[in-house]
């Protein structure tokens, strides 16, 4: 049917509405809720009986909150079910609708069945009185696109906010789960790829899309939304994973990046960490509930939300800034610290002469892990390093250990061939007193999760440590 059509017809019933809850002195949303009940459809969770098991142990804590951007394609009808599916888990759904969306599904249905008024507008008067995007934005424990499309997931990894959705989905420093629906070759192309890679890296989660058939007739593929109990099923373990803030009250600290070593004012010695890894620790530690300190070298990532950010440049900078955020109940030494510094470097830019180049002289630089993990004074209970290898990676890991007396290492493969340095995969192995343990290959962000919630249960094991 034309828009135009939906549109129009959309108002007629809208006004019919508006004169039926006149005339029975009820409001919009009760009448719609009237309404729909009578046919069978419930709009409100049953008060007394929650059918999920998980919803019983999230309602004994403060209830968990949703705030569910709905953007426009087919499957946006299948985003009434997925209010419904959150709603009786004991989730409050708040909605936010764009335009293009309330072509598929009009913000009364999707209001009446949710319990509240749905967010259309950036520049809205009601909600920006009553409520503004910004606390839009922060007021949610989870936020959730479904459907994606490919159009505002282009939006979202370039940080675009043009409407009311982009501008919350730029504004939340809240974990973003997207469920993806568009066409197979939507899916497909290189920029929806390039996109997704990007959003991923920043940390949104994403469930679907699924194989099958499309709504357009003779299409088939990667691109149907994922089914509103899946995504209900992503939702309750990102909630579980929120609410348990297992580091709460617990001091993380964290080195990131790669540090720059100068030659001159305009010259320096770097190394090819892209400070992804470290991040995504951070953000990890964040969501666990801890006080982070992050000492970072010069990256291109934007600041973790939430954590305390120590911008530095050479090695030197480094450990003054981590031996200043110290104490720490763990620390994570995820950067690639330079291991040598040029000495002497010039205070003025060095001149092309006729005696050729300059020889560089290099010193060596602090070894910040090692400095630590030997204090004797306040040395973290925890302390955690990496091992960046390009050959025999277990056991050089297993040396490190040993040399620089930490309590884990992280040995990574960084080989050109591995695609480690800059990429956003990891494989891992964890070299401990206990032994070693291979993780399977997965994003950094799971390599992050992983860690800190490895990290969680360490710290509670100690003497000490939390119930
Ligand atoms: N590290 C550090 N300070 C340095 C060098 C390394 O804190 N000056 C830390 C890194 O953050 C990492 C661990 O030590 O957690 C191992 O780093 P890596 O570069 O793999 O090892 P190196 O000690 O530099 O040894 P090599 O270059 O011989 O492999």
């Amino acid at each position: 049917m034309a828009s135009l059509t939906i549109r129009k017809l959309d108002e007629a019933l809208k006004s019919q509405l508006r004169l039926r809850a006149a005339r029975n002195g009820r409001s919009m949303e009760e009448e719609i809720r009237l309404i729909l009940a009578a046919a069978g459809e419930e709009t409100e969770p049953p008060p007394a009986a929650l059918p999920q098991p998980a919803a019983a142990a999230m309602t004994a804590r403060p209830q968990a909150r949703v705030l569910l951007v709905i953007s426009g394609g087919i499957a946006a009808y299948k985003s009434l079910d997925l209010i419904r599916r959150l709603k009786e888990r004991g989730i409050a759904v708040r909605v936010v609708m764009t335009q293009a969306a309330q072509e598929f599904v009009t913000p009364l249905v999707a209001g009446a069945i949710a319990g509240g008024h749905v967010h259309t507008d950036l520049f809205d008067e009601r909600t920006e009185f009553d409520i503004g995007h910004i606390r839009l934005a922060r007021e949610t424990d989870l936020v959730v696109v479904a459907p994606a499309t490919a159009d505002l997931m282009a939006k979202m990894a370039n940080g675009l906010a043009t409407d009311l959705a982009s501008t919350v989905l730029l504004a939340t420093d809240r974990p973003v789960l997207i469920a993806p629906a568009m066409n197979p070759r939507m899916w497909a192309h290189k920029a929806t790829q390039r996109n997704l890679a990007r959003l991923v890296a920043d940390g949104t989660t994403v469930v679907g899309p699924n194989a099958g058939e499309m709504a357009e007739r003779g299409e088939a593929g990667v691109g149907r939304m994922a089914e509103p109990l899946e995504i209900a099923a992503a939702v309750e373990t990102l909630l579980r994973a929120r609410g348990a803030r297992p580091l709460a009250g617990k001091r993380v600290l964290i080195t990131s990046g790669p540090t720059h070593e100068p030659i001159d004012p305009v010259r320096y010695i770097a190394n090819r960490s892209s400070g992804k890894q470290g991040h995504a620790i951070a953000r990890a530690a964040v969501d666990a509930g801890a006080a982070v300190t992050l000492v970072s070298g010069p990256v291109g990532l934007p600041d973790p939300a939430g954590a305390n950010v120590v911008h530095v440049e050479s090695a030197r900078d480094m450990l003054a800034a981590v031996e200043a955020a110290l104490p720490a109940d763990v620390a994570i030494f995820a950067a690639a610290v330079a291991d040598w510094r040029v000495e002497g470097a010039s205070a003025q830019k060095l001149k092309k002469t006729a005696g050729g180049p300059p020889a560089l002289s290099l010193a060596e630089n602090p070894d910040i892990l090692a400095t630590i993990a030997r204090r004797k004074d306040g040395r973290p209970p925890l302390v955690i390093g990496f091992a960046a290898e390009t050959e025999q990676v277990v056991a050089h890991a297993k040396a490190k250990l040993a040399r620089k007396r930490c309590d884990w290492i992280l040995a990574n493969d960084v080989s050109a061939e591995s695609g480690v340095m800059g990429g956003d995969q990891n494989t891992i192995h964890l070299v401990s007193a206990d032994g070693v343990e291979t993780w399977p290959t997965q994003t950094k962000d799971e390599v992050a999760r992983m860690l800190i919630e490895r990290a969680a249960a360490a710290l509670a094991a100690m003497p000490g440590g939390q119930p």
